[in-house]
């Protein structure tokens, strides 16, 4: 969005530019110090800012091999699988993490058998609000079939916040079955969601995890946009059960993608999906049957 916006504003200062936009950078240089508020002069700097906006652009299509940009795409893309892993395997209704920042990276092919990258990034957990330094290595197998990537990390001291107590708690109130919880849109188009819903909200990701991250290839960043409905079901086997529609969406392709999915939580258990399916795209889905 951001290198769209250069262009534009390039465009727009090109056409009030006129002829003179053709002028030579040296020139402009000396121009600018004699009429600094000259329209040529400034489109010739947008020019200018967009040719090297271009080259970050172009040098994102190859995949990149050895020490990555921790801004760029590659080594943002390999952190976020590290999140979605670390949510599968720790989060909880009160445990959740996010990527704040990659502060290194690193990428290379590992004979015919995949790209290995090994990073350093700070995660957050966002409900305690504690930061910290992890280590991980995101492996993304290559073969004919798409395989999930495999995630090692260490980052012990986030683990470090009991949420064992609101979690019972939680599971307590909800696994009598006396009105079974029934929710949609968390949150709702203008961001918020209920206090007594967030834990639902969280549960949604935690799952939706378990899909971003079996999902996740070197070409693939996603998030977690929305729970569209969550409804809970009879609990079996000490498990609560929900059945859940889900939006993710995938910042590179720019879709949002529609998962239904079973899963069963309980805090000694975690979540468990027990099925998933991922729907048509919704501008195919909402479409009546018989137009054109
Ligand atoms: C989270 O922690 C940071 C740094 O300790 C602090 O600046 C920030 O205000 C905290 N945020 C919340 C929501 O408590
Ligand atoms: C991951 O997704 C593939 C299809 O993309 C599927 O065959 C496989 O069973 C999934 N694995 C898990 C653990 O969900
Ligand atoms: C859940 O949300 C999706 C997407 O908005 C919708 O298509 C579906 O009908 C909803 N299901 C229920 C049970 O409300």
């Amino acid at each position: 969005m951001g290198l769209r916006i250069v262009i534009a504003l390039a465009v727009f200062m090109g056409v009030r530019g006129s002829p003179a936009s053709t002028i030579r950078p040296e020139t402009l240089t000396a121009d600018m110090s004699a009429h600094p508020n000259r329209v040529p002069e400034i489109a010739g700097k947008a020019q200018q800012t967009i040719v090297k906006v271009e080259v970050v652009g172009a040098e994102e299509d190859v995949m990149a091999t050895g020490e990555l940009n921790p801004n760029h795409y590659p080594a943002q893309r390999a952190a976020k699988v590290v999140q979605h892993y670390l949510t599968t395997r720790y989060g909880s209704p009160y445990r959740l993490f996010g990527v704040q920042k990659v502060h290194s990276g690193n990428a290379e092919d590992v004979a015919d058998t995949g790209r290995k990258y090994q990073l350093e990034i700070s995660v957050h957990e966002i409900i305690s609000n504690v930061t910290q330094t992890c280590s991980a290595e995101v492996f993304f197998p290559r073969g004919e079939t798409q395989s999930s990537p495999h995630v090692q990390a260490s980052c012990e001291e986030l683990l470090k916040t009991d949420t064992k107590a609101q979690e019972e708690a939680l599971y307590q109130q909800y696994k009598t079955n006396q009105g079974l919880l029934s929710s949609q849109r968390l949150p709702d188009s203008y961001g918020h969601i209920e206090p007594d819903m967030k834990p639902f909200w969280h549960l949604g990701i935690l799952a939706s995890s378990f899909i971003m991250l079996n999902e996740s290839t070197e070409n693939t960043l996603y998030n977690m946009a929305q729970v569209a409905n969550i409804t809970q079901l009879a609990t079996e086997n000490e498990q609560l059960k929900f059945d859940c529609h889900t939006l993710l969406h995938d910042m590179v392709s720019q879709e949002i993608i529609h998962w239904k999915m079973l899963f069963t939580w309980s805090p000694g258990e975690g979540v468990k999906v027990l099925q998933k399916e991922q729907l048509p795209h919704c501008h195919h889905c909402e479409k009546p049957p018989n137009t054109n």
